[in-house]
């Protein structure tokens, strides 16, 4: 029989990462199963404990509950998953913890799954990335902003100290940590929070144990390897290079324990065919329009907006050099005008689907499913409107988004600063011929920088096409409300960038 690895997925999201390890099925067998996975929002935690009971549910009978397919299609509210399957969902609530990783609490729950985990499995793995906000770019830029900010203070600069202290317990046959590019910059005590995870990385096992031989993770050709890193940047994964349909640049540390890292050196698998776009995944959904916000909705007149949008372009672009741009915006006046109302969310699943032989569609259709779910769009204010038509049209004539002196004035929105610089990409459509940009839980915040490429739609991306771009397969069902279902998304690691790294893992450790 091959080896079975344990999981500990830590910090674990709505389980992106810990997806693409549990999916991995061989010959019948799965050679990753998750034993625990911690995280501490509530709502993330219901995505996963629901995964959770999928997978078990399906590992037991072969098929997703009826029950789940009709509440995934909305034609039934969620039921009582202990009454569909009471032993697959102890086995959920098991393994999906709802804990605040660095209290006693957690650390109780984790030593005694760890305990439990040694005594099932061959061995283990340690996944899941301590939290980002502290280190990110972004986020230290927003807490410098707060009255008080001290940087030493603040306790998610020494959560992966808790990542550390289970890694040592643990002693897996390798971990895999994840985290923003800003982890490379930042700083506490004027020292490198970097530099402090890598010494603490691999001083393990000084007289006792295994050493974790640190590991980057290098495309080239078409193939990966597992690399010595010889600068911090090395360790930067590029999510297109896996065939993600996104540039999603994230740092990845590999660590392989001393006992087993002599066959890392010589195993490089084939990587998914990369160059994937933005139309590859979400070109066949459904077309929508959006809403209007703080304002009367319908689809009516929405059209009448945007149809108003369109001409006011037309003619603002009436120029010789803009006959691109005219031609574009008449063009979606006169089709818009006579088309069919659109409704805000449709989840009749297109004609294709599920009979691709595409790799990726495979990997994101799945044909037990009767609807696509969380494809419905949110409400614009009817100001936006404008300016989201004319980033889609700018787009698709010239094959990069806008920036703000892009825009006619007419569009000018109310912001002091406009034609400073700060705001050049405060619209950004996605191309529908390139891969998207990072998908992140900014998406949860306002649509602006996720503008759907169909100036027909002239909407934001739904939760659903940003879970594409984000290569979540269609019957992973994301909890809570809304907002809280984009900030799921937007934090997770590519479930199809995580597989292929459990490929890679399972032939280094097998
Ligand atoms: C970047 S996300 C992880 C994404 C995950 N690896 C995936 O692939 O889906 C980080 C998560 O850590 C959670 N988190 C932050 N601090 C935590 C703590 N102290 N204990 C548990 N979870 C925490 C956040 O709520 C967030 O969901």
């Amino acid at each position: 029989m091959p080896s079975t690895f344990g999981i500990v997925d830590l910090f674990a999201g709505p389980g992106g990462l810990g997806e693409g390890f549990a999916s991995l099925v061989e010959d019948g067998h799965a050679p990753f199963r998750i034993g625990i996975s911690v995280e501490k929002e509530a709502s993330a935690h219901r995505t996963l404990t629901l995964r959770a009971f999928l997978r078990e549910y399906r590992s037991r009978h072969g098929a997703l509950p009826r029950q789940f397919i009709d509440f995934h299609a909305g034609d039934a509210p969620e039921p009582d998953w202990s009454e569909v399957d009471d032993d697959a969902w102890r086995v959920a609530i098991e393994e999906a913890r709802a804990l605040e990783l660095g209290t006693e609490t957690a650390a109780d729950a984790i030593d005694a799954a760890i305990d439990r985990l040694k005594a099932r499995y061959d061995d283990t793995i340690l996944i899941g990335g301590p939290p980002c906000q502290a280190y990110s770019l972004v986020g230290r830029a927003r807490s410098k902003g707060k009255v008080g900010y001290v940087p030493e203070e603040d306790e998610r600069h020494y959560l992966f100290r808790e990542y550390i202290r289970v890694l040592d317990k643990l002693r897996p046959a390798a971990f895999v940590m994840e985290n923003v590019k800003g982890m490379l910059s930042s700083t506490v005590e004027s020292r490198l929070v970097f530099e402090m995870l890598m010494e603490d990385l691999s001083s393990f096992g000084k007289g006792h144990g295994h050493k974790y031989e640190l590991r980057a993770i290098r495309v080239e050709g078409g193939q990966a390897s597992l690399q010595e890193a010889a600068r911090p940047s090395d360790f930067i994964v590029r999510a297109e290079d896996f065939g993600v349909p996104q540039r999603r640049h994230r740092v990845i540390i590999v660590g392989i324990r001393s006992d087993l890292a002599g066959k890392a050196a010589s195993v490089d698998i084939a990587v998914s065919s990369p160059s994937r776009t933005v139309d590859d995944v979400i070109g066949t959904m459904p077309s929508l329009r959006s809403g209007i916000s703080r304002a009367p909705d319908s689809a009516a007149e929405w059209r009448k907006k945007v149809v108003d949008a369109a001409r006011l372009l037309a003619r603002i672009h009436a120029g010789k050099d803009n006959h691109s741009l005219r031609e574009a915006f008449s063009s979606v006046a006169r089709r818009m005008a006579t088309e069919a109302p659109r409704s805000r969310t449709e989840t009749r699943l297109y004609e294709t689907y599920g009979n691709s032989n595409d790799e990726l569609l495979n990997w994101l259709e799945r044909s037990e499913l009767r609807a696509i779910a969380q494809h419905e769009t949110r409400g614009h204010m009817a100001s936006d409107l404008g300016r989201y038509l004319f980033a889609s049209v700018f787009g698709a004539v010239h094959g990069h988004s806008p920036k703000a002196a892009d825009f006619p004035l007419a569009l000018t929105p109310d912001h002091r600063n406009w034609h400073s610089g700060v705001f050049n990409d405060r619209f950004r459509v996605q191309l529908a011929q390139k891969t998207s940009t990072t998908i992140t839980s900014h998406i949860s915040k306002d649509g602006h920088y996720f503008i759907h490429p169909d100036p027909m739609q002239c909407r934001s991306l739904t939760v659903r096409e940003a879970a594409r771009l984000q290569t979540f397969p269609d019957d992973y069902l994301f909890m809570g409300n809304r907002t809280q279902q984009y900030v799921q998304v937007g934090n997770a690691v590519p479930p199809y960038l995580a597989r292929q790294i459990a490929i890679f893992l399972r032939s280094v450790l097998i």
